[in-house]
């Protein structure tokens, strides 16, 4: 905590300024201004792999971080990042994309916004360098336990799902997978899953960690009226939130606008999560039905129908 006035050295007192009691210097009435340092660093990739840092100095010396810090006064967030990253592993980077911002040090006295972008090496050597005793690439599988700082572990955590999961329309040979998954997890009536993947008029997505199937979302389309439903959408519980039913739902959609549908619909109980999902994808509730599910369905609730209007100007 600073004690002394940066302007004049005057003390300061604490007393309410702009609607919160701050250091104000008695002498000349500088307020003294609290606010989050700014930090910004790089998930830097080549190969698939991304560069980190073990750190030489405290804190968190030993443990291995981003290459990351401090922004100089006079350098953008971008400039600062790529800095940092030259600094700490010789390599020189291209920023793509902005992956997150992070705040940190809630518990402790001083806060601050860490902000992380996505990059490309495009030169340098791999060298540790300032503040680091050793940089090297790891890929997603190979990333190590002892991450410093937990900002940077969700900046990786968020990179290594996004690395390790992607999505495709399901194969013959995941019909079975997805039975068993239907069977453990009651997530639809019992369905030919076979025949559901080469049916002309339905789509089957699956989101896959490396090989194995981690969630599942099925459409078809109703011929007479044109509409796409939505029969299934589930992930599983270790995957939850991490976004893969939505980009699931995405594909249904995709599937719905490629075959010419006027709405994609789909049916869900009031209390299920799936709803919140739905409506942040772009989903409208268009009616509901409180006889909808058998008395003997252990989510027995209301039916609420979505519907996700693909005619530019239609009603649905
Ligand atoms: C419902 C289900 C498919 C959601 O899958 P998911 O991959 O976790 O969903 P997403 O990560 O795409 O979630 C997107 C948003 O929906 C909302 N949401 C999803 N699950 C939620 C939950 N359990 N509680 C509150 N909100 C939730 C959140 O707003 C979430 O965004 P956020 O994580 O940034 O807050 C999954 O929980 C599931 O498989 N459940 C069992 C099967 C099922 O009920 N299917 C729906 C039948 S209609
Ligand atoms: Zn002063």
């Amino acid at each position: 905590m600073v004690r002394f006035c940066l302007e004049c050295g005057g003390s300061l007192v604490e007393q309410p300024r702009d609607g919160r009691v701050r250091p104000v210097c008695e002498q000349c009435g500088y307020v003294q201004y609290i606010n989050p340092l700014v930090a910004a660093g790089v998930l830097a990739e080549r190969e698939d792999k991304v560069v980190l840092v073990r750190r030489a100095v405290a804190p968190a010396q030993g443990k291995w971080s981003l290459p990351a810090g401090y922004l100089e006064g006079d350098e953008t967030a971008e400039q600062g990042a790529a800095r940092e990253c030259l600094e700490e592993t010789g390599l020189e980077v291209n920023i793509t994309d902005l992956i997150d911002v992070y705040s940190f040090g809630q518990e402790s006295e001083r806060t601050g916004v860490l902000i992380v972008y996505a990059a490309q090496v495009v030169g340098g050597e791999l060298q540790a360098g300032d503040d680091a005793s050793d940089a090297r690439f790891f890929g997603p599988l190979e990333l190590p336990e002892d991450i410093a700082f937990s900002t940077h572990r969700r900046a990786l955590a968020d990179w290594h799902r996004a690395q390790a999961i992607h999505y495709c329309e399901a194969t013959a040979d995941q019909a079975d997978v997805i039975t068993t998954l239907n069977d453990r997890y009651h997530l639809d009536r019992p369905r030919d899953y076979a025949a559901y993947i080469h049916a002309p008029h339905s789509a089957l997505y699956v989101a896959l960690d490396r090989q194995e199937v981690v969630g599942v979302s099925g459409v078809s389309l109703q011929a007479w009226n044109h509409v796409a439903h939505i029969e299934l959408v589930f992930v599983l519980p270790n995957y939850r939130r991490w976004g893969i039913a939505t980009h699931l739902i995405e594909r249904c959609v995709e599937y719905g606008r490629a075959q010419g549908a006027r709405a994609v619909v789909a049916e869900v109980p009031a209390t299920n999560p799936a709803l919140a999902m739905y409506l942040r994808a772009g989903f409208g509730v268009c009616g509901f039905n409180n006889a909808y599910y058998p008395d003997d369905d252990p989510q027995r609730s209301t039916a609420l129908f979505l519907a996700y209007d693909l005619e530019p100007s239609g009603d649905v």
